[in-house]
């Protein structure tokens, strides 16, 4: 069995990307000790929406350290950077020539993204998708765990990989997203109503795994929340409450229950400040980890071990693929 995912390296990971896609990772390598575990900085992808170079060349060799600070382990878990196995772009052509436009189009990400940049925006962030289908495919990945907001990427890459099958006969394995419910869909502080995203005009609605300590614990004890004072985990009513009762629950153990107990007859000030205490050690010991990581060569060497891995699985799938269509000599 094979586990699979990608982050892509634009900024640093927030708190979402750290509970909805990592904290997971590290969950299915210690839970799955048989499985082929594979985990890319996915710094094509970055590409796709304008991004300064110096930026990005920081955050590719950032996101790989964090992996590691945030528990992956480099024996257990391959981690390579996607742009170093050519394979992926090539195997993404040959899946833009077999899927539809209108595919594309159709892809919530596209069309809020699109929106946001009008005619601005690039060929490459509309066939997107298919570059995050190669990325699985090339892979005969079986688990695809990933956030809420990337379930339609995976979904169109098992069609992809089914059409594909019919028309030429087996090739890939259809995978399935892997989506842990709690932590799915973190929000941002700000506004309960849009996923916290690296990428959010206002740095106070997310908190990144490399924030200064003080400054994350101000951004969650100046979260938005409600009039209402009680602390209860309420999606409808309570929103932005439920979204920093995620957070805590997932970083303390402790079931919205438990939380409930704990505050009941306090108000949301006591738990906030705990909550910024929790998310504060929480980065601490990812970062204590990460100053360690991203000096040592040691990270240099994990990262072409990971290529030379990916490397020789997917050229062999590629060349499968090419003799399949019918491309080359062979
Ligand atoms: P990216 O870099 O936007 O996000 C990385 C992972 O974090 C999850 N995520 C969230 N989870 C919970 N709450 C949030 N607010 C939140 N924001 C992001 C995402 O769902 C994702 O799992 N296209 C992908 C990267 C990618 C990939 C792949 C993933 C490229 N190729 C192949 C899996 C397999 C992306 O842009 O994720």
């Amino acid at each position: 069995m094979r586990i699979l995912s990608g982050i892509k390296p634009s900024n640093v990971p927030t708190l979402g990307n750290y509970l909805g896609a990592m904290q997971n990772f590290v969950k299915l390598q210690n839970e799955y000790k048989d499985a082929d575990i594979i985990v890319f900085v996915a710094d094509l992808h970055s590409i796709t929406v304008p991004i300064d170079r110096q930026e990005l060349k920081k955050d590719i060799r950032s996101l790989a350290a964090l992996y590691i600070a945030v528990g992956l382990d480099p024996v257990r878990t391959h981690i390579f950077i996607q742009s170093e196995v050519p394979c992926h772009s090539e195997l993404s052509f040959v899946l833009e020539c077999n899927s539809y436009i209108g595919e594309m189009e159709r892809m919530i990400q596209f069309k809020e993204k699109s929106v946001k940049q009008g005619l601005t925006v690039s060929t490459g962030l509309l066939t997107y998708p298919c570059l995050m289908a190669s990325d699985i495919l090339l892979y005969d990945a079986n688990y695809v765990p990933v956030g809420e907001d990337q379930k339609q990427h995976v979904e169109l890459t098992r069609d992809i990989a089914i059409r594909f099958n019919n028309k030429y006969g087996e090739t890939f394995t259809v995978p399935e997203p892997l989506i842990m419910k709690a932590g799915a869909r973190i929000m941002s502080l700000q506004d309960p109503a849009h996923k916290m995203s690296k990428t959010d005009p206002n740095p106070k609605g997310y908190i990144t795994l490399l924030d200064d300590i003080n400054e994350a614990k101000n951004k969650i004890k100046r979260a938005v929340t409600d009039s209402l004072g009680v602390v209860k985990y309420d999606k409808e009513n309570q929103g932005a409450l439920a979204n920093l009762m995620t957070i805590y629950s997932n970083l303390s153990g402790l079931s919205y229950e438990e939380i409930e107990k704990k505050y009941e007859g306090l108000g949301y000030k006591e738990f906030k400040e705990d909550l910024a205490e929790i998310v504060g050690s929480t980065l601490e010991k990812i970062q204590t980890k990460y100053y360690e990581i991203i000096k040592s060569p040691e990270l240099d060497r994990i990262l072409d071990e990971g290529r030379d891995y990916a490397y020789s699985i997917a050229r062999k799938k590629l060349s499968k693929v090419y003799k399949r269509i019918g491309l080359g000599r062979n």
